[in-house]
C-alpha cells in the first residue's frame, strides 16, 4: 500500500476550483494517495464568517503543513486585505519560487527560457504598513531587514546548487533605495561567498526587465525583493505562452502553499476553458517537495507529450480544447 497523504485543499475563487479539481484528478491517476482536506476561502465566505480566511483554513495548513491552493480574488483599494499575502506572512512562507520554462509546443517568442525566480515573500511594500495622511497624501512602508534577507538569499543559493543550477543573480533598486535595497543587495552578496561554485551577479531591476525580454537564456535563478517578484513573474509568463503555464510554491521552515503565478480570472470564470497546466505543474511541484518524485516526473513527461502533440490545447495557448479535455488528455497519457 502506498503512502497516503494529508494535503489541504483550497479550491479559491473564480477559476479556482475549476484548475484545483484538474489537478487533483492528475495526481490520483499518477497514483500519489492524498486524502483531500478541502476547505474553502476567499469571496464565497465571507459572508458567513466575516473574513476570506476564516481560521479553518489555517488549522488545515497548520495541522497538514502542505496545502494546495487556487486563487482567491483580493478586492482592490478596499475591504479585506489579500488573503495570500495573509498566508504567506502568517505561516513565514518567505520564499516565494516560480519556475519560468518553455515547453515545445506551446507558442512564444524564445524557446530556451529555464530560469527560476526566486521571490522574498513576506516584506517589502507587501508587509501592508500604510496609512492616510489627511486627504492629501498616503505612505507604504517598505520594510527589507537583514534576516528575511538572508534567508532567501540562502534558499535562492541553495535551491541553484540542488538544481544543479549555475548562477544566481540579484535583482534590486539598489541606487536609489541605498538602505533598503542596498541592504538586501549586500546581504545577498555576502551570501553569495559561501557558495563559490555558483556564479553571483546583480542587475537593477529596470535593466533586468529590458534583458529578460532580450536575453532570457543568460538567467538561471533570479532573487529579488517581493515587489519586484511579483511583477518579473507575470512578466516571465508573458516569455513563455502566459499565466496559464507558469506554477508556484510558497516555501517556509515546515509549511508549504502550492498556486500558480495567475489570480481567479474572473473574465473566464466558470466557462471551463482556464488552462489548468499552472496548477497542474504546481501540484507537481508540492508532488517533488513531498519527494513523490517518480510521480511527479511521469505527469510532467504526460505534460510534455499533450504539449508537443498540439492538439488539446486550451483557448490561451492558441487551441479550443477545454480545461477537461486538456485535462484528460494528460491522464490518457499518463496510462
Ligand atoms: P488574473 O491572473 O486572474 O488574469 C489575468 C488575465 O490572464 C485574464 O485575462 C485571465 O483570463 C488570464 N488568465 C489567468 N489565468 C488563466 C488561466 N489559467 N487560463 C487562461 N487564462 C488565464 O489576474 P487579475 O485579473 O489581475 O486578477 C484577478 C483576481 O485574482 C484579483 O482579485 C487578484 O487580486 C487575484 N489574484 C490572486 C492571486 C492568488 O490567489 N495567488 C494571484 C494574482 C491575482
Amino acid at each position: 500500500m502506498s503512502k497516503e497523504y494529508n494535503i489541504t485543499l483550497i479550491p479559491g475563487d473564480g477559476i479556482g476550483p475549476e484548475v484545483t479539481e484538474a489537478a487533483v484528478h492528475v495526481i490520483e491517476a499518477a497514483g500519489v494517495n492524498v486524502n483531500w482536506e478541502v476547505v474553502e476561502a476567499g469571496e464565497k465566505v465571507i459572508e458567513k464568517y466575516g473574513t476570506p480566511l476564516p481560521d479553518y483554513v489555517l488549522n488545515s495548513i497548520e495541522k497538514n503543513k502542505i496545502a494546495l491552493k487556487g486563487p482567491i480574488t483580493t478586492p482592490v483599494g478596499k475591504g479585506f486585505r489579500s488573503v495570500n499575502v495573509a498566508l504567506r506572512q502568517k505561516f513565514n512562507l518567505y520564499a516565494n519560487v516560480r519556475p519560468i520554462k518553455t515547453y515545445k509546443g506551446i507558442k512564444s517568442r524564445y524557446d530556451n527560457v529555464d530560469l527560476v525566480i526566486v521571490r522574498e515573500n513576506t516584506e517589502d511594500l507587501y508587509a501592508g504598513i500604510e496609512h492616510k495622511i489627511g486627504d492629501y497624501a498616503a505612505e507604504s512602508i517598505k520594510i527589507i531587514t537583514k534576516d528575511a534577507s538572508e534567508k532567501i538569499a540562502k534558499f535562492a543559493f541553495d535551491l541553484a546548487k540542488n538544481e544543479g543550477r549555475k548562477k544566481v543573480t540579484a535583482v534590486h533598486k539598489a541606487n536609489i533605495m541605498k538602505f533598503s535595497d542596498g541592504l538586501f543587495l549586500n546581504t545577498v552578496r555576502e551570501v553569495s561567498k559561501n557558495y563559490e561554485e555558483i556564479e553571483f551577479e546583480d542587475v537593477i531591476v529596470d535593466a533586468m526587465s529590458m534583458k529578460l525580454v532580450q536575453t532570457p537564456e543568460n538567467y538561471d535563478v533570479l532573487v529579488m525583493p517581493n515587489l519586484y517578484g511579483d511583477i518579473l513573474s507575470d512578466m516571465g509568463a508573458g516569455l513563455v505562452g502566459g499565466l496559464g503555464v507558469v506554477p508556484g510554491g510558497n516555501i517556509g521552515k515546515d509549511i508549504a502553499v502550492f498556486e500558480s503565478v495567475h489570480g481567479s480570472a474572473p473574465d473566464i470564470a466558470g466557462k471551463g476553458i482556464a488552462n489548468p497546466l499552472a496548477t497542474i505543474l504546481s501540484s507537481v511541484m508540492m508532488l517533488r517537495y513531498i519527494g513523490e518524485n517518480e510521480a511527479a516526473e511521469k505527469i510532467d513527461a504526460a505534460i510534455a507529450k499533450v504539449l508537443e502533440e498540439g492538439s488539446k490545447l486550451t483557448v490561451d495557448l492558441g487551441g479550443s480544447a477545454s480545461t477537461k479535455e486538456f485535462t484528460e488528455e494528460v491522464i490518457k497519457k499518463l496510462k
